[in-house]
């Protein structure tokens, strides 16, 4: 089994990447040949501050490899250090029809939020399948919100295989049910985009600051509580063992449980969830050889394999 995923290096990873992402993504790698890449083509789509790109790109990689990816089993890469993706993409756009495109609704999300339309934006899902059908992986792990973009990458696989012949493998999305959409601070989604987020690596207190803010409803302390329908439970179930969480959930339906005592701890539960990241992370920061080094291994891995797929496509098309 191929595993493959990416993530976009446009701003601070949080925990709605963390467990909708990274973890089912670093749980798979012993399980296949995983690949692992920051798509930094992508990011261009919304950052235009060259050093912001370049600190974003970095903090993904140590972010990553503090989290336990392991460059031995996982090839890890800068998407734009593998180019054979945006000449695949070429060939793929052929094939892609535009009203597929225009269902997406990331894209009409960006548009409203106010992201200028330009082209790179709208065939941004073009790129995505590139990325997944270069290294020909069968399993694509990401949050329900990117669901779609690997349907429309199936989509245009089939298409090109029945247009020129079986070039490409068909990948599946894999998608956690109880890690789908993680809600942030204000029990909308996570994300950059609301700012109501908790970054996995945000300091102490502010994470502190961010979890007492997190949106909770007004039944009295003393009252009975659903922990299904409470935001503090269901980020605190994402970081204990079954057990905690039944435990947990328990208190709330005995009542008589405060919503600012979960709040310590949740917040005391993220610190110590991390700190051994946190610890690992700091290493790494002070070792940029060796993490240049694992995304320089990592997209010669990717490159072969994508070099090889690009030439079949090639030769499917006419291409010499
Ligand atoms: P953001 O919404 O903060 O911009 P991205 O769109 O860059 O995050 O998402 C990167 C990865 O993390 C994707 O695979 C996405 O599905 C996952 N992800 C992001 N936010 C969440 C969330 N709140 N719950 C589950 N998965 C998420
Ligand atoms: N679009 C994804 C996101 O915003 C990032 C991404 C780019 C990706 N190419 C990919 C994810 C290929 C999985 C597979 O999160």
């Amino acid at each position: 089994m191929r595993i493959l995923s990416g993530i976009q290096p446009s701003g601070k990873l949080h925990l709605g990447n963390y467990f909708g992402m990274m973890r089912p993504a670093l749980e798979l790698q012993g399980r296949g040949e995983a690949f692992l890449f920051i798509a930094d083509y992508h990011a261009l789509t919304t950052v235009s501050d060259p050093a912001a790109l370049r600190a974003a790109t970095r903090d993904v990689a140590l972010d990553f490899l503090a989290c336990g990816l392991d460059p031995d089993r996982t090839a890890f890469y800068r998407q734009s250090d593998v180019p054979e993706v945006t000449e695949l993409m070429w060939l793929l756009s052929v094939v892609t029809p535009m009203g597929l495109l225009e269902r997406c609704h990331s894209y009409k999300d960006k548009i409203a939020k106010g992201i200028p339309a330009s082209h790179a934006l709208f065939s941004y899902p073009v790129l995505m399948a590139a990325d997944i059908l270069a290294v020909r992986s069968d399993v694509v792990p990401v949050g329900r919100d990117q669901k779609q973009h690997v349907e429309v990458t199936r989509d245009i696989a089939q298409k090109f295989n029945a247009a020129f012949g079986e070039v490409f493998a068909v990948p599946e999305p894999s998608i956690r049910d109880e890690v789908a959409v993680v809600p942030g601070l204000d029990g909308q989604k996570m994300s950059k985009s609301y700012n109501n987020t908790i970054e996995i690596f945000g300091a102490v207190a502010e994470t502190r600051a961010r979890v007492m803010r997190i949106v909770t409803d007004s039944t009295p302390l003393e009252a009975p509580k659903d922990p299904e329908k409470c935001n503090l439970f269901a980020l605190y179930r994402l970081l204990v063992s079954e057990a905690e969480a039944a435990e947990m959930a328990s208190r709330y339906r005995a009542g008589g449980l405060g919503y600012g005592t979960v709040k310590k701890e949740l917040a005391a539960r993220i610190e110590s969830y991390f700190a051994p990241m946190r610890e690992r992370r700091a290493g790494l920061e002070r070792d940029p050889a060796f993490v240049e080094d694992v995304l320089r291994r990592g997209a010669a891995r990717a490159r072969a394999e994508a070099r090889r797929t690009l030439d079949a496509a090639r030769r499917a098309v006419g291409l010499s």
